[in-house]
Protein backbone atom coordinates (compact mmCIF):
# COMPACT_ATOMS: atom_id res chain seq x y z
CA UNK A 1 0.00 0.00 0.00
CA UNK A 2 2.76 2.56 0.81
CA UNK A 3 5.09 1.14 -1.74
CA UNK A 4 1.91 1.85 -4.30
CA UNK A 5 1.78 5.03 -2.82
CA UNK A 6 4.86 6.42 -3.44
CA UNK A 7 5.06 4.95 -7.11
CA UNK A 8 1.75 5.92 -7.98
CA UNK A 9 1.71 9.94 -6.41
CA UNK A 10 -1.43 10.95 -8.52
CA UNK A 11 -3.02 8.04 -8.11
CA UNK A 12 -6.88 8.89 -7.67
CA UNK A 13 -6.17 12.79 -8.42
CA UNK A 14 -7.89 14.04 -12.03
CA UNK A 15 -5.74 16.42 -13.61
CA UNK A 16 -7.16 18.72 -17.10
CA UNK A 17 -4.19 19.79 -19.36
CA UNK A 18 -4.46 22.34 -21.84
CA UNK A 19 -1.88 21.48 -25.29
CA UNK A 20 -1.00 22.61 -28.70
CA UNK A 21 -1.77 25.75 -30.67
CA UNK A 22 -5.36 27.16 -31.40
CA UNK A 23 -6.87 27.32 -35.12
CA UNK A 24 -8.93 30.09 -35.98
CA UNK A 25 -10.62 29.78 -39.18
CA UNK A 26 -10.30 32.78 -41.70
CA UNK A 27 -12.44 31.09 -44.49
CA UNK A 28 -13.15 26.80 -45.45
CA UNK A 29 -9.12 26.50 -46.35
CA UNK A 30 -7.24 29.20 -44.23
CA UNK A 31 -6.71 30.02 -40.60
CA UNK A 32 -4.66 32.00 -37.96
CA UNK A 33 -2.55 29.54 -36.06
CA UNK A 34 0.89 29.08 -34.43
CA UNK A 35 4.38 26.86 -34.13
CA UNK A 36 3.29 25.38 -31.08
CA UNK A 37 4.31 21.58 -31.64
CA UNK A 38 2.20 20.34 -28.56
CA UNK A 39 5.31 18.44 -27.10
CA UNK A 40 5.04 20.31 -23.56
CA UNK A 41 1.54 19.30 -22.75
CA UNK A 42 1.99 16.01 -24.07
CA UNK A 43 4.72 15.44 -21.89
CA UNK A 44 2.82 16.78 -18.55
CA UNK A 45 -0.15 14.70 -19.38
CA UNK A 46 2.10 11.16 -20.11
CA UNK A 47 4.51 11.99 -16.83
CA UNK A 48 1.21 12.56 -15.08
CA UNK A 49 -0.55 9.76 -16.04
CA UNK A 50 2.60 7.84 -15.71
CA UNK A 51 2.57 8.86 -11.72
CA UNK A 52 -1.02 7.56 -11.83
CA UNK A 53 -3.55 10.66 -12.20
CA UNK A 54 -6.52 10.62 -14.75
CA UNK A 55 -5.67 13.52 -17.08
CA UNK A 56 -8.13 15.10 -19.46
CA UNK A 57 -5.71 16.11 -21.99
CA UNK A 58 -7.76 19.05 -24.15
CA UNK A 59 -5.45 19.27 -27.53
CA UNK A 60 -5.31 21.72 -30.25
CA UNK A 61 -4.04 20.56 -33.81
CA UNK A 62 -0.77 18.71 -33.46
CA UNK A 63 0.24 14.77 -34.42
CA UNK A 64 1.47 13.70 -31.04
CA UNK A 65 -0.14 10.50 -29.65
CA UNK A 66 -0.78 10.23 -26.32
CA UNK A 67 0.58 7.23 -24.57
CA UNK A 68 -1.06 5.92 -21.65
CA UNK A 69 -5.16 5.02 -21.59
CA UNK A 70 -5.17 7.32 -18.24
CA UNK A 71 -4.81 9.97 -20.47
CA UNK A 72 -8.74 10.68 -22.58
CA UNK A 73 -7.81 13.39 -25.03
CA UNK A 74 -10.38 15.47 -26.34
CA UNK A 75 -9.56 17.30 -29.70
CA UNK A 76 -10.13 20.80 -30.10
CA UNK A 77 -9.38 23.35 -33.19
CA UNK A 78 -10.45 27.04 -31.97
CA UNK A 79 -9.72 28.67 -28.69
CA UNK A 80 -13.45 28.74 -28.29
CA UNK A 81 -14.00 24.64 -28.87
CA UNK A 82 -10.87 24.86 -26.26
CA UNK A 83 -12.45 27.03 -23.53
CA UNK A 84 -15.53 24.62 -23.70
CA UNK A 85 -13.95 21.91 -23.40
CA UNK A 86 -11.51 23.41 -20.38
CA UNK A 87 -15.21 24.04 -19.07
CA UNK A 88 -16.75 20.50 -19.15
CA UNK A 89 -13.97 19.41 -17.24
CA UNK A 90 -13.10 21.96 -14.87
CA UNK A 91 -15.31 21.43 -11.90
CA UNK A 92 -14.28 17.47 -11.47
CA UNK A 93 -10.23 18.15 -11.45
CA UNK A 94 -7.67 18.39 -8.68
CA UNK A 95 -5.49 20.60 -10.64
CA UNK A 96 -5.07 22.36 -14.45
CA UNK A 97 -2.09 22.98 -16.68
CA UNK A 98 -2.64 25.61 -19.23
CA UNK A 99 0.39 24.53 -21.36
CA UNK A 100 -1.56 25.56 -24.54
CA UNK A 101 -0.39 27.98 -27.05
CA UNK A 102 -3.83 29.69 -27.85
CA UNK A 103 -4.32 32.51 -29.97
CA UNK A 104 -5.25 35.84 -28.65
CA UNK A 105 -7.34 37.00 -31.14
CA UNK A 106 -9.37 35.47 -34.10
CA UNK A 107 -11.27 36.84 -37.13
CA UNK A 108 -14.29 38.46 -36.63
CA UNK A 109 -16.24 37.14 -39.37
CA UNK A 110 -15.28 33.85 -40.91
CA UNK A 111 -16.21 33.49 -44.81
CA UNK A 112 -18.42 30.94 -46.12
CA UNK A 113 -16.39 30.25 -49.04
CA UNK A 114 -13.02 30.79 -50.13
CA UNK A 115 -11.58 34.43 -50.20
CA UNK A 116 -10.62 35.15 -54.02
CA UNK A 117 -7.64 37.60 -54.71
CA UNK A 118 -8.58 40.72 -56.21
CA UNK A 119 -7.34 43.84 -54.00
CA UNK A 120 -3.68 44.62 -53.95
CA UNK A 121 -4.20 45.47 -50.42
CA UNK A 122 -6.01 42.95 -47.80
CA UNK A 123 -6.83 43.09 -43.80
CA UNK A 124 -8.76 41.01 -41.99
CA UNK A 125 -10.58 42.28 -38.70
CA UNK A 126 -9.46 40.37 -35.56
CA UNK A 127 -11.65 40.05 -31.97
CA UNK A 128 -9.82 38.86 -28.83
CA UNK A 129 -10.37 35.04 -27.87
CA UNK A 130 -11.39 34.07 -24.11
CA UNK A 131 -8.48 34.09 -21.96
CA UNK A 132 -9.27 30.18 -21.17
CA UNK A 133 -6.69 30.12 -17.64
CA UNK A 134 -8.42 33.44 -16.77
CA UNK A 135 -11.93 32.03 -16.92
CA UNK A 136 -10.64 29.40 -15.00
CA UNK A 137 -8.70 30.68 -12.35
CA UNK A 138 -12.38 33.34 -12.15
CA UNK A 139 -14.22 29.92 -10.85
CA UNK A 140 -11.64 27.73 -9.12
CA UNK A 141 -12.62 26.31 -5.68
CA UNK A 142 -9.86 24.08 -4.38
CA UNK A 143 -8.26 23.07 -7.94
CA UNK A 144 -4.02 23.78 -8.22
CA UNK A 145 -4.02 25.88 -11.28
CA UNK A 146 -1.17 26.03 -13.17
CA UNK A 147 -0.16 28.26 -16.34
CA UNK A 148 2.28 29.25 -18.69
CA UNK A 149 4.03 32.26 -19.59
CA UNK A 150 5.80 33.70 -22.41
CA UNK A 151 7.91 36.78 -22.48
CA UNK A 152 10.59 38.61 -24.38
CA UNK A 153 10.94 41.82 -22.00
CA UNK A 154 10.37 42.48 -18.40
CA UNK A 155 10.01 38.65 -17.75
CA UNK A 156 9.44 38.29 -13.95
CA UNK A 157 7.58 41.43 -13.96
CA UNK A 158 4.96 40.31 -16.57
CA UNK A 159 4.48 36.51 -15.08
CA UNK A 160 4.02 38.15 -11.78
CA UNK A 161 1.27 39.94 -13.10
CA UNK A 162 -0.14 37.06 -14.50
CA UNK A 163 -0.14 35.31 -11.78
CA UNK A 164 -2.45 38.00 -10.13
CA UNK A 165 -4.41 38.87 -13.12
CA UNK A 166 -5.47 34.85 -13.86
CA UNK A 167 -5.74 33.69 -10.32
CA UNK A 168 -2.76 30.62 -10.55
CA UNK A 169 -0.99 29.03 -7.92
CA UNK A 170 2.46 28.70 -9.91
CA UNK A 171 3.27 29.96 -13.37
CA UNK A 172 6.24 28.49 -15.76
CA UNK A 173 7.71 31.30 -17.26
CA UNK A 174 10.00 30.29 -20.99
CA UNK A 175 12.55 31.40 -21.34
CA UNK A 176 12.98 32.46 -24.87
CA UNK A 177 16.49 33.99 -24.48
CA UNK A 178 18.06 31.10 -24.40
CA UNK A 179 18.87 28.56 -27.37
CA UNK A 180 17.45 25.50 -27.29
CA UNK A 181 14.27 26.95 -25.33
CA UNK A 182 10.73 27.15 -26.62
CA UNK A 183 8.95 26.51 -29.85
CA UNK A 184 9.63 23.30 -31.88
CA UNK A 185 12.37 22.30 -29.54
CA UNK A 186 13.60 19.39 -27.63
CA UNK A 187 14.41 21.38 -24.59
CA UNK A 188 13.12 24.19 -22.24
CA UNK A 189 14.67 26.82 -20.02
CA UNK A 190 11.72 27.67 -17.37
CA UNK A 191 11.87 29.76 -14.19
CA UNK A 192 8.56 28.88 -11.69
CA UNK A 193 7.17 31.55 -9.53
CA UNK A 194 4.49 30.94 -7.08
CA UNK A 195 1.41 32.77 -5.83
CA UNK A 196 3.81 34.24 -3.04
CA UNK A 197 6.22 35.41 -5.58
CA UNK A 198 9.08 32.73 -5.00
CA UNK A 199 10.97 32.46 -7.48
CA UNK A 200 13.22 29.40 -8.70
CA UNK A 201 14.70 29.17 -12.04
CA UNK A 202 15.79 25.88 -13.50
CA UNK A 203 18.49 24.39 -15.32
CA UNK A 204 18.07 23.96 -19.51
CA UNK A 205 16.48 20.54 -19.41
CA UNK A 206 14.15 18.08 -21.94
CA UNK A 207 10.63 18.91 -21.95
CA UNK A 208 9.78 15.57 -20.20
CA UNK A 209 12.13 16.50 -17.41
CA UNK A 210 10.50 20.29 -17.01
CA UNK A 211 6.91 18.03 -16.74
CA UNK A 212 8.15 15.60 -13.94
CA UNK A 213 9.76 19.22 -12.35
CA UNK A 214 5.89 20.68 -13.15
CA UNK A 215 4.34 16.99 -11.33
CA UNK A 216 6.71 17.44 -8.50
CA UNK A 217 4.92 20.47 -7.55
CA UNK A 218 1.21 19.30 -7.95
CA UNK A 219 2.26 16.64 -5.45
CA UNK A 220 4.50 18.56 -3.56
CA UNK A 221 0.53 20.49 -3.20
CA UNK A 222 -1.14 17.67 -2.31
CA UNK A 223 1.50 16.57 0.12
CA UNK A 224 0.60 20.06 2.00
CA UNK A 225 -3.37 19.35 2.07
N1 LIG B 1 -4.00 31.28 -22.18
C1 LIG B 1 -5.31 30.80 -22.21
N2 LIG B 1 -6.22 31.36 -23.06
C2 LIG B 1 -5.89 32.37 -23.88
C3 LIG B 1 -4.56 32.88 -23.86
C4 LIG B 1 -3.64 32.30 -22.99
O1 LIG B 1 -5.62 29.86 -21.47
N3 LIG B 1 -6.81 32.89 -24.70
C5 LIG B 1 -3.04 30.69 -21.23
C6 LIG B 1 -1.87 29.96 -21.86
O2 LIG B 1 -2.17 28.60 -22.04
C7 LIG B 1 -0.77 30.16 -20.81
C8 LIG B 1 -1.12 31.49 -20.19
O3 LIG B 1 -2.48 31.75 -20.50
O4 LIG B 1 -0.82 29.18 -19.80
C9 LIG B 1 -0.28 32.65 -20.63
O5 LIG B 1 -0.24 32.76 -22.02
P1 LIG B 1 0.57 33.95 -22.66
O6 LIG B 1 0.35 33.95 -24.14
O7 LIG B 1 1.96 33.96 -22.12
O8 LIG B 1 -0.13 35.23 -22.01
P2 LIG B 1 -1.41 36.06 -22.36
O9 LIG B 1 -2.25 36.11 -21.13
O10 LIG B 1 -2.08 35.57 -23.60
O11 LIG B 1 -0.83 37.52 -22.59
P3 LIG B 1 0.20 38.05 -23.74
O12 LIG B 1 0.18 37.07 -24.88
O13 LIG B 1 -0.34 39.39 -24.10
O14 LIG B 1 1.54 38.13 -23.05
CA1 LIG C 1 -0.98 35.15 -25.58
Amino acid sequence: EADLESKLPLKGKKILVTAGPTYEAIDPVRFIGNHSSGKMGFDIANEAASLGAEVFLVAGPTHLKAKNSLIKVIDVVSAQEMYDACHLHFNEVDAAIAAAAVADYRPKFVADQKIKKNTVEFSIDLEKTKDILSSLGAIKKNQFLIGFALETENEIENAKLKIQKKNLDLIVLNSLQDKGAGFKKETNKVTFIDKNFEIEPMELKSKESVAADILNKVILHFSKL
